[in-house]
């Protein structure tokens, strides 16, 4: 158990804007995938626009960056959790929302045998339930890095997603609800470049502080709105701040989504006045590589499209991390997860097929995943450029009333079974 330990603290604040289109975007086109990813301009990008399947589908949908529940008259929601309320595990939520909400534990007490197997308190990812498998932490190939960024879509990443198709970089990225409903585009990018999409809950708050009811909404309404805009329903997760214990585990389990967590943190959230201590636990990280440590398995780093920062953050250094791996690989491709959507047709190389090591496995015409870890549409043999939603240009250009949002730090001090603990 450790003593005290660092954490983010996002506090979210919707801010609803009614601004129209500034004058230089009414020359992009903005009604498509293809199109919405040439604009490099940050202020354009991140500038709102229209796209009537998300607006018209507005009110099946919780309202961006609050806390889920289950909509009242959604029949598939309510039939669904239904069906999974008696394998969540019988575990109280961890401390009071709303303070909780954002990881404020003040006043909770728990036992320090860690009978929920709380990340948060002990960073433990072997569940003490039955029946519910480890998180993923580790990866079992050698020396292999999953590849992955969180908080996702960023308005502004089609610099760092060009820079990744340039590297031919697949990644796997972990899609908050709340930014895929407010840009659908760039959410529908991810799948054109064959990038792995996983779910990181509808408005990014500490999963354990939730009612059973919230955490299943959170979880589903961000698949829901992935399936919505990118056509695809993911089976991997992480949860925000890492907050996971055994009845969020049971929840996501029960929604066969496997949880991805980490064993390196880059802190790259801290921003651009940390720079040194980021760069810092970068280069720990490709040290550690380079000095056999993982050797017997793989890894996984806590990283972030959050900001420019950190999205520059991850190419100053990708150069370093490709050269000090054998593979930066999409966490699914390190597991052999050949499905990695519910849908039929979209494929993931097993990672022999990717490394090339396969002994017999590249001459099976049944293996249609790419070398290069991209999601592939199976049924076509093509990359996925041209599945999912990536070619609707039927959407109008007007500008529109539509969501921005803010992002903010702030730290609070925590007080667990009477350890301090600084959030
Ligand atoms: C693990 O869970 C069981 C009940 O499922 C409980 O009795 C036990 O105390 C838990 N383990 C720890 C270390 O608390
Ligand atoms: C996206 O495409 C899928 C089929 O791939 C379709 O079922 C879904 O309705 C589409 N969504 C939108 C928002 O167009
Ligand atoms: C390898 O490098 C890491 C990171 O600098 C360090 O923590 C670790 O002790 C080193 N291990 C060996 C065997 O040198
Ligand atoms: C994306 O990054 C930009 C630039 O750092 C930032 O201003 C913006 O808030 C981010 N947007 C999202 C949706 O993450
Ligand atoms: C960061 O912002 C600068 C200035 O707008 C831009 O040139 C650069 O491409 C951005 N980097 C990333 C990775 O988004
Ligand atoms: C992936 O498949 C390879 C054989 O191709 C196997 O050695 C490896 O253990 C598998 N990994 C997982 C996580 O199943
Ligand atoms: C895969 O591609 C084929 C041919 O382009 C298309 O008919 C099919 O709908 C696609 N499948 C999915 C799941 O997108
Ligand atoms: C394209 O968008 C229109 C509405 O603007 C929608 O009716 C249609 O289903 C969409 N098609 C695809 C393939 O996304
Ligand atoms: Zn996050």
């Amino acid at each position: 158990m450790r003593l005290s330990s660092f954490f983010a603290l996002r506090l979210t604040s919707l801010v609803i804007s009614a601004l129209s289109l500034p004058p230089s975007a009414s020359a992009q086109d903005r009604t498509t995938e293809q199109g919405e990813a040439q604009i490099l301009d940050p202020t354009v990008e991140c500038s709102p626009y229209q796209y009537p399947p998300v607006d018209n589908a507005q009110s099946n949908f919780p309202s961006s960056w609050t806390v889920a529940t289950i909509l009242p008259g959604d029949s598939a929601a309510q039939a669904k959790y239904q069906s999974i309320e008696s394998l969540i595990l019988d575990i109280p939520p961890k401390g009071k929302q709303p303070g909780a909400l954002t990881g404020n534990f003040a006043g909770v007490t728990y036992d320090s045998n860690d009978p929920d197997c709380w990340w948060t308190y002990s960073m433990c990812t072997s569940p003490n339930v039955s029946g519910i498998p480890n998180d993923i932490a580790e990866l079992p190939e050698p020396n292999i890095l999953g590849y992955g960024f969180d908080d996702g879509p960023n308005c502004s990443h089609n610099a760092f997603y060009d820079y990744l198709l340039s590297k031919d970089q697949k990644a796997t990225v972990f899609y908050i609800g709340s930014n895929v409903q407010q840009f659908p585009l760039e959410a529908q990018r991810a799948l054109t470049d064959g990038h792995e999409i996983c779910v990181h809950t509808w408005s990014h708050h500490y999963m354990t502080s939730l009612t059973n009811e919230q955490a299943f909404a959170e979880l589903w309404y961000t698949m829901q709105m992935i399936k919505l805009v990118v056509g695809v329903t993911p089976t991997c997760w992480r949860p925000p701040y890492g907050d996971i214990d055994d009845r969020i585990r049971t929840i996501a389990d029960a929604l066969d989504l496997t949880t991805i967590m980490w064993q390196y943190d880059s802190d790259d959230w801290r921003g651009i006045g940390s720079e040194t201590e980021v760069d810092n636990n970068y280069m720990n990280l490709i040290t550690a590589a380079q000095n056999g440590t993982f050797s017997t398995s793989g890894t996984i780093m806590l990283t972030h499209e959050l900001t420019n920062f950190t999205m520059s953050e991850a190419v100053k250094f990708y150069d370093q991390l490709a050269s000090a791996f054998s593979y930066l690989v999409p966490v699914g491709v390190a597991l052999n997860v050949t499905a990695p959507y519910v849908e039929d047709g979209y494929t993931l190389p097993t990672f022999a097929e990717f490394s090339g090591s396969g002994s017999g496995d590249t001459s099976d015409p049944s293996a249609s995943g790419s070398s290069d870890g991209s999601v592939t549409n199976g049924t076509s043999g093509s990359t996925s450029a041209t599945s999912g939603n990536s070619t609707n240009a039927s959407n109008s250009g007007a500008a529109k009333v539509s969501f921005g949002h803010v992002g903010s730090f702030a730290s609070a001090v925590v007080l667990i079974a009477g350890v301090q603990f600084m959030l």
